[in-house]
């Protein structure tokens, strides 16, 4: 049996993610606190509850099931709430990860793929977003991210830890056969809030800042679809069977969308309007973030195949009229 730890697993991105490493013939060991993420969304595979910050918990599960890889996906990811809670994303995301590879390496599970994030870059307007880009993380969140990076690398370094660093941009949508999808309580992200007020469960989507140095004064992100974004993982894992070498890879698709063009195609999709209102810039946003590099696809063979504007807010709005977890 290829098992692989899925810390995560019972949230948005790790669900998904143990559904491809199901589908490629993986077993998905799903350990998870469930603070943020939901039991019902563990399909996959095992489910071991637990958190980041048990050493002894970590290392019973690694005894229990023998993982030939983690993938690490469990973090707080919220931008806002790293700027007025930064203690809780240094301890929760960077001891708890750290907690974690130090039970890795004693447990000599030594392939290890960990979800970072382009908040790690920061606010660099007009500079091309390549893994080789400088990282000046402007939050909390992107922070605790680029240090367990670094902790990685002292790792790979000290004890041949493997790894491959994914650095995602704004992930979105939704598993299309609807057995997962987004859910987060509380909702900080764009494309459900605004799915939210489409269908009269919030008044209205407030914009964060509509003066912004943009051409339509919204902030600009890059969009991947969560299921090539998991994919990749997938592939990642691969690439660190194979022997290759420790690795940063971006994921986003290099096109960058603003706030209000986002609004648009979501009325396109839905056909329905969509409330909004203008409001304050959130503390924390970087003005644009897109991803500048195809390292992913020259060098992984990834294929981002779902990943335009329209296929993504029609998979998550179909998960958002049909799909939910028990709360
Ligand atoms: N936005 C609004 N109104 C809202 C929510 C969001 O205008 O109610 C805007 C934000 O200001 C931002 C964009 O929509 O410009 C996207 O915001 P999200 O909260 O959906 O995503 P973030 O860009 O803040 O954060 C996401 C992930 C992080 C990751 C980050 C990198 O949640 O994990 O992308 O930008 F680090």
């Amino acid at each position: 049996m290829r098992t692989v730890l899925v810390t995560g697993g019972a949230g948005y991105i790790g669900s998904h993610a143990c559904k491809a490493l199901a589908a490629a013939g993986f077993v998905p060991v799903t350990f998870d606190n469930l603070v943020t993420g939901w039991q019902d969304a563990v399909k996959f595979g095992p489910f071991e509850q637990g958190d980041l910050m048990n050493r002894a918990r970590l290392d019973e599960v690694f005894a229990i099931h023998k993982p030939i890889a983690v993938m690490h996906f469990a973090a707080l990811s919220q931008v806002g709430e790293s700027m007025s809670k930064p203690g809780l994303y240094w301890q929760n995301n960077v001891m708890g990860s750290l907690n974690l590879i130090e039970a890795a390496v004693a447990a000599n599970c030594m392939n290890f793929v960990f979800s970072s994030t382009c908040a790690t870059y920061g606010d660099q307007d007009n500079v091309v977003l390549d893994e080789n880009s400088a990282q000046h993380p402007i939050n909390a969140y992107g922070a605790s991210k680029r240090a367990i990076e670094d902790i990685l690398r002292d790792f790979g370094e000290a004890y041949g830890l493997h790894h491959v660093i994914f650095r995602y941009f704004n992930v979105a949508g939704a598993d299309p056969d609807g057995e997962v999808g987004e859910f987060h309580q509380p909702e900080t992200h764009l494309v459900p809030l605004m799915l939210d007020a489409i269908d009269g469960k919030r008044d209205a989507l407030t914009i964060f800042g509509t003066d912004y140095d943009t051409p339509d004064g919204t902030c600009i992100r890059d969009y991947v679809h969560v299921c090539d974004l998991v994919d990749a993982h997938v592939l990642g894992l691969k690439w660190l069977q194979d022997g290759k070498e420790n690795r940063v890879f971006n994921l986003g698709t290099g096109s960058g969308f603003s706030v209000r063009e986002v609004i648009d195609h979501s009325r396109d999709v839905t056909n329905r309007p969509v409330p909004v209102v203008p409001g304050d810039r959130r503390p924390g946003d970087c003005t644009k973030l897109v991803s500048g590099s195809s390292r992913a696809i020259a060098e992984l063979g990834w294929k981002p195949e779902r990943s335009t504007l329209r296929q993504m807010i029609t998979d998550a709005w179909r998960w958002h009229q049909t799909g939910h977890y028990n709360q």
